[in-house]
């Protein structure tokens, strides 16, 4: 089959984006799938990405990015079939041919959210992952946690903040959070890497907090700290109507003193910042309860294809779920895959179960 994957992309974790593909391109089995590489460059234009990207990382100064080029990619229509078309400012297009299957291993908005899915539904196009509601209701912390409330699993206190209440009654947000207890974490709604988050330990340092968020995302959401360790699930898709497969729990455990939270340096870019224990060192019961868990939050936003589910685990051994991201990371340092390969799926494996759910 004909794989295209899409990287890059319009949001802040652009660079994520590009270490993810590179991982996937360097692990996807070149015997089996026809690899046609597109970068989407920060600005929206689609460009037939080439060169090595093997070197990518987070870790050095320059970040990796996908360059602008004279050389555009659009999906057209034609013979009633869909290709891939390269267009070059006063040359014939060069058709690319069809895809059987689109992975668009983007992140954040125009790419987790919905958007490239309702482009590639539109276009009856096959494609990994989660579709157009599942991808926008996990890209939102806010109404991802309305729907995990209906579907029975606990959420931690929370509220959620407009542009419109920040710019009109200010004081009323304050008072909120306020009520909410320090210290809080302060989110862009719809972000992902951690991106625009903070920690506020008190009134003081929140309003700074918010126009930072807002830099991301002009709706907030604002969360209670939680004490509890944090323990994460990959999930798979099943097999036809086979319910959904989780992966041994992992736990992630920041090193004390250098990063305050699991933020972007301590997820990608400090060597040993994160370490990843997998499975979790939990009583089985609650191992298991993680996986069951997982797997509700995955059916509760109607995803498909994967997802990994954040939990906390508290001291009384409450689950408290924090987040689903339906289209995880698959860096080096990514939680995502590095937990199937502790319960016995490894990387490439991963990737062909993949794309071989999105091709049936
Ligand atoms: N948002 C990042 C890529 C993750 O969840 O892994
Ligand atoms: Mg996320």
């Amino acid at each position: 089959p004909r794989v295209a994957i899409l990287f890059g992309g319009r949001s802040s974790e652009h660079a994520v984006s590009c270490v993810t593909a590179a991982g996937v391109m360097g692990a996807i089995d070149r015997e089996k799938y026809d690899v046609v590489p597109i970068g989407i460059a920060k600005s929206g234009q689609w460009v037939l990405a080439s060169g090595d990207t093997s070197q990518w990382s987070l870790s050095s100064s320059a970040l990796p990015e996908v360059a602008a080029s004279e050389k555009t990619v659009t999906l057209a229509e034609i013979g009633g079939e869909h290709q891939l078309v390269v267009t070059e400012p006063n040359a014939v297009p060069q058709e690319l041919g069809s895809v059987d299957v689109v992975f668009p291993l983007l992140h954040g908005p125009w790419g987790e959210d919905g958007t490239i899915q309702g482009l590639l539904e539109l276009s009856d196009t096959r494609y990994v992952g989660a579709g157009v509601l599942a991808s926008a209701v996990g890209m939102d912390k806010h109404f991802m946690k309305v729907v995990f409330e209906a579907a029975g699993l606990t959420v931690g206190p929370y509220i959620a903040v407009t542009d419109r209440e920040w710019l009109t009654d200010p004081e009323a947000v304050r008072k909120r959070v306020d009520k909410l207890g320090f210290p809080v974490f302060v989110k862009p709604a719809r972000a992902g890497s951690s991106m625009g988050i903070s920690k506020v330990d008190s009134l003081d340092g929140l309003d700074a907090a918010i126009e930072e968020a807002r830099r991301h995302d002009l709706k907030l959401v604002i969360e209670a700290g939680i004490d509890g360790r944090e323990i994460e699930c990959a999930v798979l898709q099943g097999r036809g109507t086979d319910a959904p497969r989780t992966s041994m729990p992992g736990e992630i455990a920041v090193a004390a003193g250098e990063h305050q939270f699991y933020d972007f340096a301590a997820k990608y870019v400090e060597d040993g910042a994160a370490a990843l224990s997998c499975p979790a060192d939990m009583p089985d019961q609650d191992i298991a309860r993680v996986r069951e868990l997982a797997a509700v939050a995955f059916d509760a936003v109607g995803a498909e294809g994967l997802s990994r589910v954040d939990f906390f685990y508290t001291p009384s051994g409450d689950l408290i779920i924090n987040e689903i991201n339906t289209m995880p990371g698959f860096t080096p340092k990514s939680m995502y895959p590095q937990m199937w390969a502790a319960s016995g799926l490894a990387y490439g494996e991963l990737i062909d179960e993949l794309i071989h759910l999105a091709l049936t």
